[in-house]
């Protein structure tokens, strides 16, 4: 019997990680834990029950307006006591948050080896994404196996000069998301007619856009709206309290401003199919976006995502408020270059990442424990 442990934090975890603890859960011959270190509270929790997934063990270590040192302390503290105590073969971990790090170096302090999902995505610039391109450099460099999405995540890593084995396998969150966007799910926003507008997804939460960027994006929303009657925009609100005060200050008295919770995933599917396009920070959302065939434009200044601009699903359009405004018309006002985005061949995966992974693990830690 193999023993795995799967560690998640944050809600992009666990939906990126969804596929392949369900799908790691169908093989009788392995034994998986899912260990959640509590980094995100009520985000996750949706997540968890929309695919069916318990935890094994959760560390409960949220706080409000937490640091990068708690998470990280907190995390490999409480993960030192559950690996000496489940003794796993392989510790899963996802992405580049502060638990995927902090368990990345507790299970390398006890020698177990790490499996990274989505490994070798880089910006090369380690203060953007803050503190995430650095996470993920640091994890490369402990993990064994390194699940890449895609033929430039495998380069990147090559050129990490990392140890272990490199597997390109798709990115699981298109499993997810083709699972859910199966059943056509709805997105029912109260006052919010989704026949009326041309309705803008948006969302912001990263770090680096705290303070003056966020100030500007949401000025170039607000200038949007002003010239475009028919637009709405929906902003599904991180539970984060920095970025939550400034939008609801700027944007919470607007016309045609709906200001929600986070949505579930479900709802957040539907809403991605029916808007007309997304103006966001985050990273799953352009690699699903495309999926639904709906243009987006990156309030970011980098991207460790170049697939997607290069397969013209995505522009990197920066946080500037006219920058903002001037990509957001060329969309609104221009039916060809609206099309040529929203057709776009999706580059990050075709659904079966999880069945690659877990092949792969099967296989390798089959082997090892017939050397033993
Ligand atoms: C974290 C990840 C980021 C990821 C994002 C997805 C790190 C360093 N960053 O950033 O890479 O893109 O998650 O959301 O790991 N909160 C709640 N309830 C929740 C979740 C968060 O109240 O369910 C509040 C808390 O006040 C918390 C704050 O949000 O202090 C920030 O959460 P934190 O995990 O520190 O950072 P994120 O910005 O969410």
């Amino acid at each position: 019997m193999i023993t795995v442990c799967v560690i998640l934090g944050t809600r992009p975890e666990a939906i990126k990680l969804a596929s392949v603890i369900q799908e790691l859960r169908s093989k009788p011959d392995i034994k998986t834990y899912v260990v959640l270190t509590g980094q995100h509270k009520e985000m996750v929790d949706s997540v968890m029950e929309l695919f069916q997934l318990t935890a094994d063990r959760n560390l409960e270590i949220m706080k409000p307006k937490q640091t990068l040192t708690e998470i990280t302390c907190n995390s490999m503290q409480g993960l030192e006591t559950i690996f000496a105590e489940l003794k796993p073969d392989l510790a899963i971990v996802q992405g580049d948050t502060s638990t995927a790090f902090a368990a990345a170096l507790a299970a390398f302090y006890q020698q177990i080896p790490v499996g990274h999902v989505e490994a070798g995505l880089r910006t090369d610039n380690i203060f953007n994404p803050y503190p995430e391109e650095a996470n993920r450099r640091l994890i490369s460099q402990i993990a064994q196996f390194h699940f890449a999405p895609t033929t430039l995540a495998v380069a990147n890593l090559q050129k990490s000069d990392v140890t272990g084995k490199i597997i390109q396998t798709g990115n699981t969150v298109i499993d997810a998301l083709l699972t859910v966007a199966n059943d056509n799910p709805p997105c029912e926003i109260p006052g919010l007619n989704w026949d009326k507008y041309r309705v803008l997804l948006t969302t912001v939460h990263r770090r680096e856009n705290w303070g003056q960027p966020l100030q500007d994006i949401l000025k170039g929303f607000q200038k949007i709206l002003d010239n475009f009657p028919d637009t709405a925009i929906l902003l599904p609100m991180h539970r984060n309290p920095t970025v939550r005060e400034p939008i609801k200050e700027v944007l919470g008295k607007s016309d045609r401003v709906f200001l929600t919770e986070p949505l579930d995933y479900k709802q957040l599917v539907g809403a991605i199919s029916r808007c007309y396009l997304l103006l966001t920070d985050s990273g799953g959302l352009q690699e699903e976006a495309p999926s639904l065939g709906k243009p987006v434009l990156v309030l970011r200044e980098t991207t460790e995502r170049p697939e997607a601009t290069q397969a013209g699903t995505a522009k990197l359009i920066g946080t500037d408020s006219d920058s903002i405004f001037n990509a957001a018309k060329d969309l609104l006002d221009n039916d060809a270059a609206y099309q040529k985005m929203a057709t776009a061949i999706n580059p990050f995966g075709d659904g079966k990442a999880a069945q690659r992974i877990v092949e792969t693990i099967a296989d390798e830690l089959k082997a090892k424990t017939n050397e033993a």
